[in-house]
């Protein structure tokens, strides 16, 4: 017999098994060996420099899945098309048993100490470190955003482990001086119990730590559902959590696409979970806000943004220029962060206009893993229907093209939108009341600072704004006046895991990272101490 056979285009090595032993290889065994073959096959199209990070399985307490129907989502590359893989398409019975997990797995991981957590997170934050490059290429794969970008994700993911297991052990209580006589009343915090964690594709791995960070060092346990369009990101964390030492039923991943509604309403329903934390649209925030008032559980939302982006007329343009291009073209404008509307005073338009413009016609558009490419394309061509349905009513009452305005090709599976400015947008452009989330910069001219703050402020949302100008009083003003959660006040770049991020409005509830977002994840319990006699 050869020293190896082959399994489709795998092989599988098995010099150390006699013809004999072969022969007697049960039926779960063989399943295995395929399994491992066809998995090798699998893994190559990543490239990675450790390919046991690519899952195609859920993982539910502990164990990598397939789900009881068979059936697949089929996962691809936004910028080629090309087939990345799939992973189960997981329903119902496969959440309970989620939840269930995570329910057992809680009152042990509740009662670890603080700095058991902050050790297994800090080494989570290490091995994230330690695979940079694979899980920044793994972004880009599944998500398409340049290499540079994947990779500053990463970073930036990986940051919220840190951040988390620094906050795990600094969860104090307190000491209330009493109002009775004999008594003392003291306050601790604990952890909430199951906590929901629903994700979107913009940021593949940075809005699951964001949210799994501060579970896991509050002592709470997770059942998370990634979208559909890039879960391997999530499996691999779950595998780092896996190294690190997370134990089993304290993370659970629910791969779903075509089961989403029943799989989100029993997140959101069932009784022993306690939490439920959401970053994605406004609508399906509400749709899940709804069903978690069923059991009145407690609830982060970060949803859609619209934000404003104001240069005044005593603003640096060219800082206001280059911090527009990263506030509004980061992820080709697939963040709920990213400028919306971009008003400019007319005295200093043509200027920032123009200048704008010529650095837009420098970006490169293409596939993200290639050398140059400063931006990949959009998720999928849904997107890019809504950004060319923008630019065209902009268009159609008045805007003028300075730059981009259409898809890069005529196909009508194309993910690349050309990245745009436009000029002279009118206030009933459904710019102003729907987020674009695609690589369009829209440019308003205003005349006043009273008025501009009511353009501003005439949304439903209210995540973040920026504004640009070197006027302290103007910058106070402005700062305080602007209905959003952040305000970026000269810059266009406000995330980082140190930060309370979130909005007002119907941008969300609640805040994620800083020292203010383990407190979503916790109980506050008083305990009054009577008879003391003193
Ligand atoms: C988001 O787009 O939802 C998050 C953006 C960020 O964290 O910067």
């Amino acid at each position: 017999m050869a020293g190896s056979w082959t399994l489709g285009h795998a092989r599988i090595q098995m010099q150390h098994l006699s013809p004999i032993k072969l022969l007697r290889i049960s039926r779960p065994t063989l399943y295995h060996l395929r399994r491992m073959a066809s998995t090798q096959n699998q893994t190559a199209v990543f490239g990675l420099k450790d390919p046991s990070l690519i899952k195609f399985q859920g993982y539910i307490d502990g164990k990598w899945v397939d789900g009881s129907n068979g059936e697949k989502i089929v996962v691809r590359n936004p910028a080629t098309q090309q087939e990345l893989g799939s992973v189960p398409e997981l329903g119902l019975e496969e959440t309970r048993q989620a939840i269930e997990a995570a329910s057992r797995a809680f009152p042990a991981w509740s009662r670890t100490t603080a700095k058991h957590r902050h050790d297994i997170l800090m080494r989570f934050y290490q091995l994230m470190q330690e695979h940079h490059d694979d899980l920044g290429r793994l972004i880009t794969l599944e998500n398409g955003k340049p290499l540079a970008e994947g990779k500053g994700e990463n970073s930036y993911a990986a940051s919220f482990m840190e951040w988390y297991a620094e906050e795990a052990v600094r969860v104090y209580g307190e000491h209330i001086p009493s109002a009775l006589p004999n008594s003392r009343n003291i306050v601790i915090k604990q952890p909430v119990g199951v906590v929901s964690i629903f994700t979107p594709w913009n940021f593949p791995s940075a809005m699951i730590t964001r949210k799994l960070g501060a579970a896991l060092a509050a002592g709470c346990t997770t059942v998370i559902k990634p979208p559909p369009e890039t879960p391997f990101s999530s499996l691999a964390l779950a595998e780092l959590g896996r190294r690190a030492g997370v134990p089993d039923g304290v993370i659970n991943i629910v791969t779903t696409q075509k089961n989403v509604l029943e799989v989100g309403k029993e997140m959101c329903e069932n009784v022993s979970v306690r939490k439920i934390s959401f970053t994605g649209s406004t609508p399906v925030a509400k749709l899940l806000y709804g069903m978690a008032a069923s059991t009145l559980k407690k609830m982060s939302i970060e949803a859609g943004g619209n934000a404003p982006f104001i240069v005044f007329d005593d603003a640096n343009i060219d800082e206001a220029v280059d911090a527009a291009i990263l506030c509004k073209f980061r992820g080709s404008g697939q963040t709920c962060v990213c400028a919306n509307r971009i008003f400019v005073h007319s005295s200093v338009y043509a200027d920032f206009a123009s200048k704008l413009a010529a650095k837009v016609a420098l970006f490169k558009v293409g596939n993200g893993l290639e050398d140059g490419v400063t931006h990949g394309p959009l998720i999928h061509s849904r997107a890019l229907s809504k950004v060319t349905r923008h630019v065209e009513d902009a268009i159609s009452k008045g805007a003028q093209v300075l730059i981009g305005g259409r898809p890069l090709t005529d196909s009508p599976d194309d993910t690349f939108f050309l990245p745009t400015v436009l000029s002279d947008v009118p206030s009933t452009a459904l710019i102003n009341t729907e987020e674009t989330f695609g690589p369009l910069a829209a440019l308003t001219k205003f005349e006043t600072e009273e008025e501009v703050i009511q353009m501003a402020n005439n949304a439903s949302v209210g995540l973040a704004g920026y504004f640009f100008s070197r006027d302290v009083g103007r910058v106070w003003r402005v700062a305080e006046r602007l209905e959003v959660g952040m305000v970026g006040a000269n810059t266009g770049i406000v995330s980082q895991a140190v930060i309370p991020f979130g909005g007002v409005k119907e941008s969300g509830l609640g805040r994620e990272g800083g020292p203010h977002g383990i407190d979503e994840y916790l109980n506050t319990k008083l305990i009054v101490f009577g008879g003391l006699g003193a």
